[in-house]
């Protein structure tokens, strides 16, 4: 595997063949290892780039705490067959220090953008300068982050990119826990905890009702909503840190 720490770099010797592309913040999990699996099979190269957006925090502590196992991740991209990592570094993203953004205005604003503000404008402009620079043919999105899936889609329509925006499905722990690079924070007692947001988006009681039984079992309940022929759901569990989870299913 070819480790890339330059844009420049990268678009000097960009690989002029059918390229999948599995852009991550790193803390590789088993539902990163789908994307990349399957990107691998699909595409004559794999690019998988490393790069911890802050502009899509909107939370400084998460940042802080965000889980980094760089050592781990590059023995799981090389197991992979990943032919590329590429992880440029702030300064290569944002020459021009953040002034250029893309945004969206009403989908964005619903969910987790109602919650997280500023969140989808730094994922949107993150990923429309990785894919100019990585230039794949297919560019692959765990459902987990449904919203943001469907966001990059849209944008990639919007804006004309010729690129396949390719959903993968949620991976889970045999308990139902949906897998995100966030769990390595969860403690003991999170962790216990942290399964009934499936456990109970996937049963027949209301949004409302959920929300409920969320926050007695000691969730911070950020929204419990069913729209668009799917439940999602966020909550906060824990206390040093506080986690952010999310979570959604399709409606039966
Ligand atoms: O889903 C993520 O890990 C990030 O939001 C992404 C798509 C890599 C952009 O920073």
């Amino acid at each position: 595997m070819k480790i890339v720490d330059s844009v420049a770099g990268y678009i000097k010797d960009r690989p002029a063949v059918d390229v999948g592309f599995v852009p991550t913040m790193g803390a590789l999990h088993k539902g990163h290892e789908s994307l990349i699996r399957r990107s691998v099979a699909e595409s004559n190269i794999t690019v998988v780039s490393i790069y911890v957006n802050p502009t899509q925090f909107d939370n400084q502590r998460d940042l802080a705490v965000y889980p980094d196992t760089l050592a781990e991740d590059k023995a799981i991209l090389e197991d992979l067959g990943v032919d590329v990592l590429l992880m440029p570094t702030f300064e290569q993203i944002y020459p021009d220090g953040f002034r250029y953004q893309v945004s969206e205005s009403e989908f964005s604003r619903e969910l987790c953008g109602a919650h997280r503000d500023g969140h989808f404008t730094g994922v949107l402009t993150v990923v429309m300068k990785l894919l100019n620079i990585v230039r794949p043919a297919r560019a692959y999105f765990g459902e987990k982050d449904f919203q943001q899936f469907q966001l990059i889609k849209d944008m990639a329509r919007t804006f004309f990119l010729d690129v396949e925006i390719v959903p993968c499905e949620i991976v889970r722990e045999s308990d139902g826990l949906a897998l995100s690079s966030r769990n390595l924070n969860l403690d003991a007692c999170a962790r216990e905890k942290a399964p009934l947001i499936h456990n109970l988006i996937s049963g027949n009681s209301t949004d409302d009702e959920i929300a409920r039984r969320l926050a007695i079992a000691g969730f911070d309940v950020d929204y419990v909503q069913s729209r668009y022929g799917r439940r999602f759901a966020a909550a906060k569990v824990g206390e040093n840190p506080v986690v952010r989870l999310i979570d959604n299913v399709p409606l039966s």
